[in-house]
């Protein structure tokens, strides 16, 4: 036990075809057995729970040192052995947890046993890339398998709860958090919340290798103002439900077992307390059946809102559908006198008890508190040398390739490269933010990656050429709780410099790894100047003095901004924060052994006054097209409306040609299915594959209409000179939009279908649909 405690914490192809084969009435028939049964289950365990034990159940702790809080739970070993915490988070391995598992299951008078739950956001020990990243990829085959990998992990070292998906629509790139996200397209981030959810999950959370998924930050957490974090979010109730809350929606779908609430406000009541959101969208408008747990310390920071006492806010937030209580303690310390003084009911506290046991049920928790605890497990499955190589796959695919003139990439296997920036010879920076239990030290640099890829042909010239900044006060907030996040050589920055470019003057190309190190992005990161820092800039200047082709691989937990980059260096890669095979994965990239095919999921914005900028933006009545004059159109007097890089935007080492829009049909009635067809061509010299996307206009409707939005998109393989056709079947579904009234429908009139390369590329045609 002393062990575990004094340990301090420093930092899912899945068998849906067996539930396929099964007809829709045997599941329903299946299901309302399983219910039965965990029904009669739970009811017989309430009866003997005391108020103490019930609310001991809603209470969620953490050990050790806290990770993004300043509160750290303290007696949790008695509290344990009283039944006063359901859950735990925040530790891992096998042992670790069987002891504490132990605690609750031999100790406490009725042997309920914990939760264990961590933040395993993109993967588990073997890291893949930045939520973001992934979602570049627009590959749901390979996202899912992400998180199937990643649960196979994790429950080999005991745990049976991951706090991902993170599905937070966000418009504004000065969101650290952004970087674990989706980007910005409602529908899209719908996608990958399935496939992640799926991956978790699996095709029964009873399974030993599945956990059950969190889905967060309920709610529209990605809006907050300035992009400053746990700021203020206000938006109108159309916009909600257009364009945050449709992810949110999809996890409850795909069937997440539970939720998480943010630690904003919304309409004024922050979201751990907004009856509104928790309990008449969630469960009654939505049908979620599963548990939600608060952000960490979210009811205690009602306090701060402004909402009261800690026993009011506690209250408040156990009326509202709050179930499960993170850190603060607020229902353990309250409840029960809130209940004596007639503030809450016992119905009101009991249907949250059984909501979090029917949690550990639906995983099998009762039948076996030690499901997944198998120490063999740990050498079998984690970070293994196949869970290497898929990460090595998956993290290449989530690569997007920002500019590549005169085919400066893919490079030769032969020749000499200055290797240069802060982050070329770094393992440290390769895994990105939320990696609880992932080891940088088992990372591929990008130096090693080259060596491994390109062998003895390639000589490599390096040096540091910069530190991440120069600024102290900005490098003592990157090295946040006393970490050593970053690492400052402290040679001065013109002798750094000197090197970098000594060694490009003898080489013929020049890679510079730079951009945003680990903690520069994720919780509490946002930052309002979103440039490359100034450091690596002044290098990435004197560099491209030289007049040598210049390579940039950017790593970002965000869009930042790359007006001079974009014109001044060859080619420029972004490869996010790749994960744990980040070197080898560049390598592949770097050498042409893979052909990158990602596209990036949150627009680049040219400036941050441009901020909020994104693809599905309304018309206004005095649009400005870029053409002719510009006074009194709505657009800046000194830059462009245009993004730098769209959403939807990458580019491959081939080239792609298509053709116009080919429709089955003009005119269209009622529930007609309209078949939209485009031929995509290969016009270069390499193999390759396109994310071929379909956007819809709906030009004239009862509320003013997003110009575009997202509906489907297919990615595809082609061999040079190779032709498909991809075609794409439209039903009146995809033409629904909240109306005034919030009402989901569609309406009659013109509909633009769209088809391109990305959101600012296509080719269009137009139909009349009527009703
Ligand atoms: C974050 C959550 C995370 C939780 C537990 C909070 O600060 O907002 O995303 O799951 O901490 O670590």
């Amino acid at each position: 036990m002393k062990k575990y405690f004094s340990r301090r914490i420093i930092n899912k192809v899945i068998p849906l075809c067996f539930v396929a084969l099964l007809p829709f009435n045997k599941i329903a028939a299946q299901t309302k057995t399983e219910d039965t049964k965990m029904n009669a289950f739970v009811n017989g365990l309430m009866s003997k729970m005391t108020i103490d034990e019930k609310i001991g159940q809603l209470n969620l702790v953490t050990i050790g040192a806290a990770t993004t809080g300043s509160v750290v739970n303290k007696g949790v070993e008695d509290k344990i052995k009283k039944g006063a915490i359901g859950g735990v988070f925040g530790i891992w391995g096998a042992d670790h947890v069987k002891e504490v598992q132990d605690l609750a299951v031999k100790s406490t008078r009725l042997h309920i046993p914990l939760i264990f739950g961590l933040d395993v956001i993109h993967g588990h020990r073997t890291i893949f890339p930045i939520p973001l990243g992934l979602s570049a990829s627009w590959d749901m085959g390979l996202i899912r398998r992400s998180a199937q990998i990643a649960a196979k992990e994790a429950t080999a070292e005991g745990l049976n709860w991951v706090y991902s998906p993170m599905v937070d629509i966000a418009r504004d790139a000065r969101w650290g958090r952004i970087s674990e996200g989706s980007g910005e397209d409602p529908w899209y981030g719908g996608q990958v919340a399935r496939a992640m959810i799926e991956g978790y999950q699996g095709s029964s959370m009873k399974n030993a290798d599945a956990v059950m998924a969190c889905v967060k930050h309920f709610a529209l957490y990605g809006g907050a103002e300035a992009g400053r974090e746990y700021n203020t979010v206000d938006m109108s109730r159309i916009k909600m439900y257009q364009d945050y809350l449709p992810p949110y929606k999809a996890a409850v779908d795909a069937g997440a077992g539970s939720f998480m609430s943010s630690f904003n406000t919304i309409d004024g009541v922050p979201a751990t307390g907004n009856q509104w959101l928790l309990t008449d969208v969630l469960r009654k408008q939505w049908g979620f059946k599963g548990f939600v747990v608060s952000d960490y310390t979210a009811v205690n920071e009602m306090e701060a809102h402004g909402l009261g006492d800690l026993q009011t806010v506690s209250a408040l937030a156990l009326k509202a559908g709050l179930d499960m209580d993170m850190v603060g303690e607020g229902f353990l310390t309250t409840l029960k006198k809130s209940l004596a003084e007639g503030k809450v009911t016992k119905q009101e506290i009991d249907q949250a008890c059984r909501r979090v046991l029917e949690a550990k049920y639906k995983l099998g928790l009762f039948a076996n508190p030690y499901k997944s605890i198998d120490a063999t497990r740990e050498s079998k499955d984690v970070l293994t040398p196949e869970n290497r190589s898929e990460a090595r796959n998956i993290s290449k695919h989530s690569f997007v390739l920002l500019k590549n003139s005169a085919q400066t990439l893919p490079l030769k296997k032969t020749g000499s490269i200055a290797l240069v920036g802060p982050l070329a010879n770094n393992q440290r920076d390769m895994l990105g933010t939320w990696v609880v239990a992932g080891e940088w030290e088992k990372s591929i640099s990008v130096m090693q990656g080259i060596k491994n890829v390109a062998g003895s042909g390639v000589t490599i010239n390096y040096a540091k050429g910069a530190n991440i900044t120069e600024d102290s006060s900005f490098i003592n907030r990157l090295n946040f709780f006393g970490q050593q996040m970053v690492t400052v050589d402290p040679k001065p920055a013109d002798e750094l410099l000197k090197e970098a470019v000594d060694a490009a003057k003898k080489s013929d190309v020049i890679v510079a790894v730079v951009g945003e190190s680990q903690s520069m992005s994720g919780e509490s990161s946002s930052r309002s100047d979103i440039d490359i820092p100034e450091s690596q800039k002044n290098m990435l200047k004197e560099l491209a003095k030289l007049g040598k082709p210049l390579v940039i691989v950017l790593f970002n937990g965000r869009p930042l901004t790359l007006t001079w980059e974009d014109e001044h260096a060859n080619a420029i890669l972004d490869v996010w924060a790749p994960g744990t095979e980040a070197g080898n994965a560049i390598a592949d990239v770097l050498f042409g052994d893979y052909n990158p095919a990602g596209k990036i999921t949150a627009t680049f914005p040219r400036s941050v006054g441009q901020i909020p900028i994104y693809y599905n933006h309304k018309n206004t009545g005095r649009p400005y097209d870029g053409k002719g004059p510009s006074k009194f159109k709505s657009n800046y007097l000194d830059i462009s409306n245009d993004p730098l890089y769209p959403f939807g935007y990458g580019l491959s080492y081939t080239t792609f040609s298509y053709s116009d829009v080919k429709l089955n049909k003009t005119k269209l009635k009622g529930n007609e299915t309209l078949t939209a067809t485009v031929t995509v061509s290969n016009t270069g010299k390499y193999a390759g594959e396109e994310v071929v996307q379909l956007y819809i206009s709906d030009p004239v409707a009862s509320i003013s209409r997003s110009v575009k939005e997202l509906k489907s998109f297919k990615k595809i393989s082609l061999q040079p000179g190779e032709q498909k056709e991809v075609s794409f079947n439209i039903t009146p579904d995809q033409l629904k939009f909240y109306n005034s009234q919030l009402k989901y429908d569609w309406e009659p009139g013109k509909f633009i279908i769209q088809i391109g390369t990305n959101s600012n590329d296509t080719h269009s045609a137009s139909v009349e649909w009527g009703k």
